[in-house]
């Protein structure tokens, strides 16, 4: 950790509204969630100099294999911060960010456990607060039953969908791939992609109950609980 400390944002919460002037000279700001070993993360940033990449990674021994990647490489444009997704309000400002990639998450396939996708509701309503309206969400996965069930909820939260196939590499590779991505496209398997366009519709957490964190834990994305019955208690107080 301590060879690539200048690519870890130490304290991201106290950057909050304020990426942009610590980090001047760049075109926009975008987030990736759960980067792993940052194999995207690094072909990304070198694809696009002019972009802040973020990379966010509730691991830390995947995002120090990442990190190495963005040293060797001597990448200017990319930080990566160790964080849950669930977090993201505390450590971005509405509209601070101009686009975001979700790659091959986590499935979560037991249905008891679909709010902890990054997919969800809950997480939609989040990347809703920071994106600015025509701002996009670039989701890649080779789970087919994910990838249906997310464009449901994408399309009933109010998100535009653009670009979606169901085997991206149909014609060769495309884009960036991810560490997960290179691995399936060896052994034939589809890539599912879409983008979901932020719309002035498009529901965010003022929009109702969201998942929360039971306890303050910055490395452990269970624990989080529907919130109804917390919210109503919190208007009551
Ligand atoms: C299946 S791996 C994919 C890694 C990489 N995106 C790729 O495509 O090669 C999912 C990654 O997301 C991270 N992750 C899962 N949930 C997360 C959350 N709530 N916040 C931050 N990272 C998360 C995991 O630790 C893991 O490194």
């Amino acid at each position: 950790m301590e060879r690539c400390a200048h690519w870890l944002v130490d304290e991201p919460e106290a950057l909050r509204g304020r990426w942009a002037e610590v980090f001047p000279g760049f075109r926009e700001i975008r987030l990736e969630l759960g980067c792993g070993k940052g194999r995207f993360t690094a072909g990304q940033a070198a694809a696009e100099p002019d972009v802040l990449l973020l990379a966010l990674e509730k691991v830390p021994d995947a995002m120090v294999v990442a990190m190495e990647r963005a040293a060797a490489q001597g990448l200017e444009n990319v930080r990566f911060l160790d964080r849950d997704a669930g977090l993201l309000g505390e450590l971005f400002a509405p509209g601070e960010v101009a686009g975001l990639y979700i790659n091959f998450c986590d499935p979560w396939p037991k249905s008891r456990d679909a709010k902890l996708r990054l997919t969800a509701p809950g997480f939609l309503r989040r990347y809703a607060d920071l994106l600015p309206v025509g701002a996009a969400i670039c989701f890649k996965t080779d789970n087919a039953p994910l990838f249906a069930w997310s464009v449901g909820q994408l399309r009933a939260e109010g998100w535009r969908l653009e670009h979606v196939t169901d085997d991206l590499h149909a014609d060769g590779p495309v884009g960036v791939m991810t560490d997960y991505e290179a691995k399936f496209y060896d052994q034939g398997v589809k890539i599912h992609r879409l983008e979901a366009v932020r719309t002035a519709s498009t529901k965010t957490t003022a929009a109702g109950p969201v998942p929360r964190l039971r306890n303050a834990s910055l490395t452990d994305a269970r624990g989080f609980e529907e919130s109804r019955e917390t919210a109503g208690k919190e208007k009551e107080t």
